[in-house]
């Protein structure tokens, strides 16, 4: 119920300027967002690698309406590329297809993806494209195959567990050797496209990521990214690649910034690779109402904050 309202609010303007308009929400949303400047991303991110955290950087943003805004929000990430390869900082970047102008037309949106491809390529930097909601799924994965096809080797993408779909969609890109983060899904879906059951989703991202460590094994390049917060997921991998024989080298976990970091930091100690999400921007409206949509101890939060405020 509340998981429900949290996402509908992520597109309500009227909302999102009260909301953004808030100063103890702007306080509360740092919790989950480095910043708003390239410089306070490249400050988190060198303290994470500093740890012996991987990271990806994610400049915040989506649905963009004119194809100016999308030319922008491609600049913007060779001016993140740059800044990533001038500061020596170790990072990839995760990046929204609607942020570059996948509303507006596959072609606008494929010529801004190809330049930031192109510019990570050229810095030795992967880019991970984000997986959106239902409107977009197919899109996505038709551009990141191109994307791969026309020579980027530099590319994946993002697999959600509650989609019905995505257990045909990992075997294809396993052979089509493309990179997969395996995730829950974090959007507002109707029940002929998801799993609408808790139980259902955990069940389908243990089995999709076994499939994903299954194929490592035999293919290190595929290097699967299993991203959750939930023990029992980190869980139910860990078991399957111990004793399956999946070397630890051949997949990473990921979370997001500022969630979990006791499980990240232990993770980490055990001698597993760990990359932390790290967002930054003035766009963070949206990203954080999917925060508080998934923890409600994260809404008392911001409701308490609100009332000390
Ligand atoms: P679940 O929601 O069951 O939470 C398990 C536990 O984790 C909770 O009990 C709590 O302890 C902790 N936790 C989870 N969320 C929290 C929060 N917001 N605040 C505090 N604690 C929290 N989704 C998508 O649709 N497309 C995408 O491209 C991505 N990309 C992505 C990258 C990375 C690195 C991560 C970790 C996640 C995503 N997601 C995503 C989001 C994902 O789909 C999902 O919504 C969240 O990860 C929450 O699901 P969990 O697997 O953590 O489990």
């Amino acid at each position: 119920m509340l998981r429900e309202l949290f996402l509908t609010l992520s597109h309500s303007k009227s909302a999102r300027s009260f909301i953004t308009g808030v100063t103890v929400a702007r306080r509360v949303s740092s919790r989950f967002v480095a910043g708003i400047t390239i410089a306070d991303e490249i400050k988190a991110m060198r303290e994470l690698n500093r740890r012996g955290m991987k990271v990806t950087a994610d400049h915040l943003g989506e649905n963009v309406s004119t194809e100016a805004d999308a030319t922008r929000a491609a600049d913007d990430y060779i001016q993140l590329l740059d800044a990533i390869a001038s500061d020596g900082v170790s990072s990839h970047v995760s990046l929204k297809l609607t942020q570059f102008g996948l509303d507006l037309g596959n072609g606008v949106c494929f010529a801004n993806l190809r330049r930031v491809l192109d510019r990570a390529k050229a810095i030795g930097t992967f880019v991970r494209v984000d997986m959106e909601s239902t409107d977009y799924t197919e899109r996505t994965l038709t551009l990141v195959r191109a994307a791969k096809d026309t020579g980027c080797d530099n590319v994946g993408t993002v697999i959600q567990s509650y989609l019905y779909r995505s257990e045909a969609d990992i075997a294809a890109l396993i052979e089509d050797g493309i990179r997969v983060r395996l995730c829950k899904g974090a959007y507002k879906e109707p029940p002929d496209k998801a799993f609408p059951n808790k139980k259902n989703v955990d069940a389908n991202f243990v089995k999709l990521s076994h499939m994903l460590l299954a194929a490592a094994k035999q293919k290190p390049d595929l290097y699967p990214a299993i991203a959750s917060h939930d023990e029992k997921m980190v869980a139910a991998a860990r078991e399957y690649a111990s004793s399956n024989g999946v070397p630890r080298s051949n997949f990473e976990f990921q979370m997001l910034y500022g969630i979990r970091r006791e499980l990240q930091d232990s993770l980490l100690a055990e001698g597993y690779n760990v990359r932390v999400y790290v967002p930054y921007g003035a766009e963070w409206y949206p990203y954080f109402m999917r925060r508080l949509a998934e923890r409600p101890a994260n809404l008392w939060f911001f409701v308490s904050n609100l009332v000390k405020g």
